[in-house]
């Protein structure tokens, strides 16, 4: 039978990638998700790429006695969990929720592991784990500085947790990824990000602003201290990160794991500043994005990006999507929205 895997937060825009990823490796993917950031019609795009429909539970992961019955009811294997809230300014704003949800969600799942006899498990970790490290590109030996919001702080305890909780039970593993910053759509169109208001990130503030939904972008900043004054990221594809999933999920399957926890960076490598991110969707585009150098955003980073050496060597995973394919699928994906 194939292996079943359960993929929190699976309608999301990380999670309908990899569900894409997963099924088109022979995986049976269970999705559960309480659509609070996603749409129900999301499994009928992944339908139309792969060809099959994924089952899907709408439950919230904090509901344990929900959440419980799917287990009763699956034969789950494994499990990816996506489901968190990630937006870092509304974590400040409300971090009694961001703790509530993103904490108590792992903790459902780990005591269900526990109970069902489910070994492995890949969280949703982030290069937010690092802060500003003083020494680039950024390896998975560099420490936590301590997190500059709460919703930094679910990702480190998140970690602590697992860490924990595998250094106790010998019947489960865990793989942390720590994504960089995630962008890009699916090739086929009909997956991508779903931004609800004014996006924050600054992908879909690029492509709603060409498509004439926004009047201009504000870049934060452009006196930093690199090349061209604009703060420098690690963007990465998201279907580049979708596949890191299933060799994470794999690598635990086959016990090919060294150790029962692992943590590693999910990035190109390639550190691109704001105004490089520009100049490559408008190539791309051959659509203008007017825009404004404005104050720098608190809290903002200088620049970061992955040494991505271990993710390559025991993974056997490297990104293969550069920045010009990461905006030339986000614009198609903003144009589809459109329709
Ligand atoms: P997303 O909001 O598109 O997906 C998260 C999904 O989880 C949504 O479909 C939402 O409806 C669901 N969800 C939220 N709370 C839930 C709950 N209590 N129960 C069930 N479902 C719930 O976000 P994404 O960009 O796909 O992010 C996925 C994961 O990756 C998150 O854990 C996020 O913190 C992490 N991450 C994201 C980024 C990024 O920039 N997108 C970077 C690093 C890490
Ligand atoms: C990228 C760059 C901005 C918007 C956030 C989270 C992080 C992770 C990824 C989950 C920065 C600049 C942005 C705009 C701009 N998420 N920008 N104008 O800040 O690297 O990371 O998402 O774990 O935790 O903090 O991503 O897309 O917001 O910004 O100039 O309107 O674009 O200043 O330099 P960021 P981002």
């Amino acid at each position: 039978m194939a292996n079943q895997i359960l993929l929190t937060g699976g309608t999301g825009f990380i999670g309908s990638h990899t569900a894409v990823e997963l099924m088109s490796q022979g995986y049976e993917v269970i999705i559960v998700d309480d659509l609070s950031n996603s749409e129900l019609k999301t499994l009928k795009s992944i339908e139309r790429i792969t060809g099959k429909k994924p089952k899907f539970y709408q439950a919230d992961i904090r509901q344990y006695e929900l959440i419980n019955a799917i287990f009763k009811e699956n034969k789950i294997t494994g499990i990816i969990h996506f489901a968190a809230k990630k937006a870092v300014g509304e974590s400040v704003e409300q971090p009694v929720m961001y703790y509530d949800i993103n904490i108590n969600s792992m903790i459902n799942l780990l005591k269900l592991m526990a109970a069902y006899q489910v070994q492995p498990i890949v969280f949703s970790s982030s290069c937010t784990v690092y802060g500003q490290p003083s020494i680039l590109p950024v390896t998975e030996a560099t420490p936590f500085l301590p997190a500059e919001s709460p919703y930094g702080n679910t990702k480190q305890i998140g970690e602590t947790i697992l860490r924990d909780s595998t250094a106790a039970n010998k019947n489960i593993n865990a793989i942390s990824l720590r994504y960089f910053n995630p962008v890009g759509a699916h090739e086929s169109g009909l997956i991508g990000e779903l931004p609800i208001g004014v996006p924050a990130n600054l992908i879909p503030f690029i492509t709603q602003t060409a498509a004439g939904l926004r009047q201009e972008l504000k870049i934060f900043g452009g006196d930093y201290n690199t090349p061209d004054g604009t703060a420098i990221r690690d963007y990465i594809h998201v279907v580049d990160l979708a596949k890191a999933h299933v060799v994470a999920i794999d690598r635990m399957l086959n016990a090919k794991q060294a150790k029962r926890y692992e943590f590693f960076n999910i990035g190109t490598g390639k550190g691109s500043s704001v105004l490089e991110v520009i100049q490559s969707f408008e190539k791309m585009t051959k659509v203008k994005v007017p825009y404004r150098i404005v104050d720098r955003r608190p809290g903002d980073i200088v620049e970061i990006y992955a040494d991505t050496s271990l993710a390559n060597q025991v993974l056997d995973w490297k990104s293969l999507l550069n920045l010009d394919e990461m905006m030339r699928s986000a614009w198609q994906w903003q144009l589809n929205l459109g329709k």
